[in-house]
């Protein structure tokens, strides 16, 4: 589905037009999302899963917009975008209470308040689309994305230990976090 486009203003004052996604913004988003991978080891997909294109972003785009509770925010400041959220539906029907939700924001753009933005928004819309409770996970080193989801309302239910695996053999733990809506 798409959201209604809005605009917001960031800390710093700037304005964030948060829209959702059409097949011409698949080349930027691809864009986004290599230099997220690489910026930031608090994700679970790296530059190592190989680069995204835009035909992948094409794919995504379609078949979020097909889903009737299933939604992609993107963030564009000054028409560049900086910031993508996404929030999922589940297929089983018996979780169709539970939505995942996503956020990644360019590391020139921490700090401005657009993660707060943009989660407060997924989880109107998740409240608005009937889910129950939203979830996430977040890599335990990752301070100011658990403080965000913390703020937020969210409560970690587990520890998964070294679910991640880096390259150079290092391990990451995945905090698992919930919010009931
Ligand atoms: C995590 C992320 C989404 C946060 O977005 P952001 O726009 O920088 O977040 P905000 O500016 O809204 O800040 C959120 C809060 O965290 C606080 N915060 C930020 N960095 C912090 C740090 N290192 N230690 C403690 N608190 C911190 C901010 O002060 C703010 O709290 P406040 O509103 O009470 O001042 C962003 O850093 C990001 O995309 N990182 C890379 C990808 C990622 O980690 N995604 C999440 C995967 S679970």
């Amino acid at each position: 589905m798409k959201i209604i486009a809005r605009e917001e203003k960031v800390r710093t004052g700037e304005k964030i037009l948060l829209f959702s996604p059409t097949i011409d913004d698949a080349q930027q988003l691809a864009d986004h999302a290599n230099k997220v991978f690489a910026e930031t080891k608090f994700l679970s997909v790296g530059p190592e899963d190989g680069q995204k294109t835009a035909e992948h972003e094409i794919k995504w785009i379609e078949s979020v917009d097909k889903a009737e509770r299933s939604l992609i925010i993107t963030g564009k400041i000054n028409n560049q975008i900086v910031a993508i959220g996404n929030l999922s539906a589940k297929s089983n029907q018996r979780f169709q209470h539970r939505c995942g939700l996503g956020i990644s924001i360019q590391k020139d753009f921490w700090g401005k308040g657009i993660g707060t933005i943009i989660m407060k928004l997924l989880l109107d819309y998740a409240k608005k689309l009937d889910f129950e409770i939203a979830e996430l996970s977040v890599v335990k080193d990752n301070v100011a994305a658990y403080y965000l989801y913390k703020k937020l309302g969210f409560e970690e239910y587990g520890i998964f230990k070294k679910a991640l695996r880096y390259q150079d053999g290092t391990y990451a733990d995945l905090i698992y976090m919930i919010k009931e809506l």
